[in-house]
């Protein structure tokens, strides 16, 4: 191939941008980060960090990549020297990582889709709930089988190519996510009851807020507006040199932080209408949840829409994820785009299975007193990001 491949429209560009940054961070971590962190004060400090500070990160992201229209260790190299390439190398490192305990999230949603049309999870008792819950993340088969089953729909987006794989997946998904979830937050905040969670979550309580939330509140925007591992470099990489880049940023963090408050909106009112505590940390989506779609009228209808929302938000992310580790490959290495798709997945998918025995059957197999699936997690997140 002749050239660098370039996004065909500015607006295909920006449903990529926007579909890597709105993923699990925004619908399964968002909701229960507000809701362990007291609600409304916690929202507005996020959204003030995110304004006032990842903007201009996501600009200087996507500046970096347009500039030098390389992957972020190339990238690194041609504008800063030598040295700089380690900075890409990191992130594209941190992206393995990351993408191995992603995509196992990942499959729990594709897999909770069939539980909620099976009827599965038609109860709302949190106990049992919880023990469906547990008892599959802790098998050893199942949960592969469907992290296996998403990474085969992220071959498929990746090996497309930049137009026709990226960009057009996320021209259809984005779009379909948004209404999905405008669906579901109607449903919510019509529930009877779901005015005290309206009240916790859009009235905030100050005596709740410590260092400890400004931490929270810095890596979760971080998180969630994909910085620190080359995607928006990488993205950027892909615009011809005359696009204007910050407002395409502005663009994609509002409707990053759009989707985060709307996931909220959908999420907290509706806890709070089934009596159940917002608190309830990264169980929420999938126990506390359940029990709210089984309380409600069509709750089933509602379930299904909502994992699938999740399991589409969670592949445009994991796609862009891994993006740049197959840019990399792609312009240092001047390997064929299809092979190095197949390479990468297949390593990703590898460091995934220990990630997801490591919940079961390898339970007991720690390092540094940590399980395998926590270490990459925290690895990833408080330290290489
Ligand atoms: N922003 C994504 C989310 O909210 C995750 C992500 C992080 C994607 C970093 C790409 C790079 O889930």
């Amino acid at each position: 191939m002749t050239g660098r491949e370039q996004w065909g429209s500015r607006f295909g560009f920006i449903m990529a941008a926007a579909g890597s940054a709105v993923g699990l961070g925004n619908i399964w971590r968002f909701p229960y980060t507000t809701g362990e962190n007291g609600g409304g004060a916690f929202l507005l400090i996020y959204l003030a960090i995110i304004l006032g500070f990842g903007l201009a990160v996501v600009i200087a992201e996507m500046l970096i990549g347009r500039a030098a229209q390389k992957n972020p260790v190339g990238a690194f190299r041609e504008l800063g020297g030598k040295g700089w390439s380690a900075v890409g190398f990191m992130g594209v490192l941190t992206g393995f990582i990351i993408t191995s305990f992603y995509v196992v999230v990942a499959g729990w949603c594709l897999a909770y889709i069939g539980f909620m049309a099976s009827g599965k999870l038609a109860t709302t008792d949190a106990a049992t709930l919880q023990g469906t819950f547990e008892g599959f993340i802790s098998a050893s088969g199942a949960p592969l089988v469907y992290a296996a089953v998403f990474m085969a729909l992220v071959v498929l987006v990746l090996s497309g190519g930049i137009g026709k794989g990226i960009e057009r997946a996320n021209k259809v998904l984005m779009p379909l996510l948004f209404v999905l979830l405008i669906l579901l937050v109607l449903r919510a905040v019509t529930l009877p009851g779901a005015e005290a969670g309206l009240r916790f979550y859009l009235i905030p309580d100050w005596s709740q807020v410590n260092l400890g939330t400004f931490r929270e509140a810095v890596a979760q925007a971080f998180f969630s507006i994909s910085l620190g591992m080359g995607t928006m470099i990488t993205y950027g990489s892909y615009l011809s040199l005359k696009e204007n880049v910050p407002s395409s940023a502005l663009t994609v963090v509002l409707l990053d932080s759009a989707v985060a408050i709307l996931a909220g909106l959908m999420i907290i009112p509706a806890v709070f209408a089934a009596g159940l505590n917002p608190s309830a940390g990264p169980g929420l989506t999938f126990i506390t949840l359940p029990a709210v779609f089984a309380a409600m009228p069509a709750g089933a209808f509602f379930g299904i829409v909502f994992f699938l929302l999740l399991s589409i938000a969670a592949l445009t992310s994991a796609v862009s994820i891994l993006e740049p580790m197959i840019a990399y490959f792609v312009d240092e290495h001047r390997i064929n785009r299809r092979k190095v798709v197949f390479g990468v997945c297949a390593v990703c998918f590898a460091l995934g299975v220990p990630a997801s025995l490591s919940l079961g059957m390898m339970a007991g197999f720690k390092i540094f007193g940590l399980s395998w699936f926590d270490l990459m997690d925290t690895l990833a997140n408080n330290f290489m990001l």
